[in-house]
């Protein structure tokens, strides 16, 4: 019914921000401490929509307090194609859309939809949780950007990574390019995208783009080991450190060092005060 009343209006991803789970291809599970997004289209490689992100940034925006850690992953053989490809065509995806409609939406209205569609990523980054891919198959365009938005990448030996945007015209613009040149180096980060290469398992850990690469069997498993792993340090101190460590890299060593002083003052009087 959403769509048909977006599609109506003839509007560029209009009735995205309903943000339900289901409507965006996504499962959500909160068990305790861990919370998982499934991307759930397997039959379409887990392509994503206006609709996937407006799902995402909702799902971030009601996090449980409680969750620690967010798994991201894909049901069925890839982790995702990227974007839905109707958006290429004039038709576009019913209710949300193509990228005929965006040419004609002026700039502000275009902007403020590619915010909404980026805080479905940005969200994965703070401080309180940490966020942990877990890819299998392919992950490409804005797959591979999802996988980006995470924390940590553990991937399967059939991974395979491909920033193809630049092959369709595009620009990476769903929040990738920063930590994909912060995770590989400025000139790996141009050699990807700029050839739309893809980029295999070994060699995802190899640059720095994976922490670990295990068997398809035993993906799960090494999920679980990370999460254990997270789980046994404290939490606040946790948040603290990722706080310090995000933004190491836009301040001076003495900023750097001063911020290290400010959260263990922080830490020492919650602990000992
Ligand atoms: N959008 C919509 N449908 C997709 C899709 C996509 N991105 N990717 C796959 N599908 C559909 C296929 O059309 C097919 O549907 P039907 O069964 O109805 O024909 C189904 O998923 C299975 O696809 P394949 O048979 O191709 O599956 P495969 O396992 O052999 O190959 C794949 C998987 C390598 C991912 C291949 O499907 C593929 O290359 N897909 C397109 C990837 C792509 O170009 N994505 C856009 C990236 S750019 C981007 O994402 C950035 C941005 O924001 C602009």
């Amino acid at each position: 019914m959403a769509e048909a009343r977006a599609q109506q209006r003839g509007g560029y991803a209009e009735d995205a921000s309903a943000g339900n789970p289901a409507d965006g291809g996504l499962r959500f599970e909160v068990d305790g401490e861990i919370a998982t997004i499934t991307l759930d289209r397997p039959e379409k490689r887990n392509a994503m929509t206006f609709a996937t992100w407006s799902a995402l940034a909702r799902i971030g925006e009601s996090l449980p307090e409680q969750v620690r850690v967010v798994v991201v992953k894909g049901e069925g053989p890839s982790f995702s194609a990227g974007i839905d490809l109707r958006m290429f065509t004039p038709e576009g995806v019913p209710g949300q859309g193509s990228f005929s409609s965006a040419a004609a939406a002026d700039a502000a209205t275009f902007e403020q939809r590619l915010q909404q569609a980026q805080a479905g990523y940005l969200w994965l980054r703070r401080p309180e949780i940490v966020s942990i891919a877990a890819v299998r198959g392919h992950a490409i365009g804005a797959g591979f950007q999802l996988a980006l938005a995470c924390d940590l990448r553990i991937v399967a030996d059939d991974a395979a990574f491909c920033m193809k945007e630049a092959a369709l015209g595009l620009v990476p613009d769903l929040t990738g390019t920063k930590p994909l040149v912060e995770l590989v180096g400025l000139a790996k980060a141009k050699d990807l995208c700029l050839t739309a290469r893809v980029v295999r398992a070994d060699e995802a850990v190899r640059i720095g783009l994976a922490e670990k690469v295990v068997t398809g069997s035993d993906l799960d498993q090494a999920v679980q080991d990370k999460i254990a792993e997270l789980l046994a340090v404290n939490r606040d101190a946790a948040a603290a450190t990722k706080r310090l460590l995000q933004g190491a890299q836009g301040r001076s060593l003495e900023e750097q060092c001063a911020a290290e002083g400010a959260e263990q003052a922080a830490r020492i009087k919650a602990l000992f005060g």
